[in-house]
């Protein structure tokens, strides 16, 4: 089994991961997916000096050698792209994508390529990987065996709003409907992706995950009486990170989702999201928008209509 980490700037989420088996045991995925979105007791920092650490525990936890730090800055166009063209070079398959980084209710302030952070990174970035990754993720698949893209997003979209004419939020910023407005793009994307993929016949399946309320370093920006409430009362409302992993682990491994895709799941189970969610037109257009953003190619009037 070879394992490829990319993770975040502090080492803390990995958010992609790579197995190459098919023999891979039902327990030693589980058990590196939930290592995966587990808190790593590791000081913060934006260099690489603690990613062997970080491998040398996934590893041990795993009984795997094969894993590998790759370094990705989901805040930056540029950073993504040199990901994937190393990634792509070491010529190993891709069978799970799990887009999991973020940021939450941060102050106004943009990524590097001028994206208000939330919609730049939360959604953008994401974007970008796994469009860039998706022929190495077709290649992966294997009807009856299909790669899977798992992006999470929040209970937070059901209060969202896309606004199409200010995706940026530059008339007037809510780092709370920032948040919001990012993890609403994920669930359409993840809509769409399973259209495109569908119509293409491609081996591949995206669906999309709320953890729940969970206790991390995520709301470190919300106000600070309620990160004091969080403090105080976190251990009896929130989830622990390990509750908060099983439905992503959940998406990327059971078999009973094999070939499903487009469904929103919560607590390992399938609900609705929110309604405009499920408005074609509304996908097609953020579809269609994110690509001229991100500078890539948009297939899927062509998929769609021929
Ligand atoms: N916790 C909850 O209650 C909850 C609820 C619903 C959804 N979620 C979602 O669950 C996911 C995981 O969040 P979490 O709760 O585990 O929060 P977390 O502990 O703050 O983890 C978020 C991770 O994303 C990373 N990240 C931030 N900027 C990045 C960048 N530019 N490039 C790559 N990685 C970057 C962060 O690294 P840094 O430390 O360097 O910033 C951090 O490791 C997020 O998508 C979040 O929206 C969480």
């Amino acid at each position: 089994m070879h394992v490829i980490l990319v993770m975040s700037l502090t080492y803390e989420t990995l958010f992609a991961f790579l197995l190459n088996s098919t023999t891979t045991g039902a327990i030693s995925l589980p058990v590196f997916t939930e290592s995966w979105i587990r808190k790593w007791e590791i000081p913060t920092g934006n260099n690489d000096s603690s990613a062997p650490d970080v491998v040398r525990k996934i590893q041990e936890e795993t009984l795997n050698d094969k894993v590998e730090f790759l370094y990705c800055d989901l805040a930056s166009l540029r950073s993504i792209r040199q990901f994937v063209q190393k990634f792509k070079k070491k010529k190993i398959p891709l069978h799970v994508l799990v887009n999991n980084a973020g940021v939450m209710m941060v102050p106004e302030r943009t990524t590097e390529d001028g994206f208000e952070e939330h919609f730049g990174l939360n959604y953008l970035g994401h974007f970008l990987l796994t469009n860039l990754l998706l022929d190495t993720l077709k290649e992966s698949g294997a009807p009856g065996r299909c790669a899977r893209v798992v992006t999470v997003s929040s209970a937070t979209h059901y209060i969202g709003e896309l606004d199409m004419d200010d995706l940026q939020g530059s008339r007037c910023y809510s780092p709370h409907a920032a948040y919001a407005q990012s993890k609403l793009a994920l669930v359409l994307f993840t809509y769409h992706l399973q259209r495109l993929l569908a119509a293409q016949g491609s081996p591949v399946t995206a669906n999309v995950v709320d953890p729940g309320v969970v206790n991390t370093n995520l709301y470190r920006h919300v106000f600070w009486g309620t990160r004091l409430i969080k403090k105080l009362f976190g251990w009896w409302f929130f989830k622990t990170p390990d509750e908060g992993a099983w439905t992503s682990v959940y998406a990327a491994v059971t078999p009973d989702l094999e070939g499903l895709g487009g469904r929103y799941l919560y607590n390992e189970k399938e609900t609705k999201s929110l309604a405009v969610t499920y408005d074609l037109d509304l996908q097609t257009e953020l579809w269609a928008r994110s690509c001229q953003m991100t500078g890539i190619t948009d297939v899927s009037q062509d998929t769609f209509s021929g």
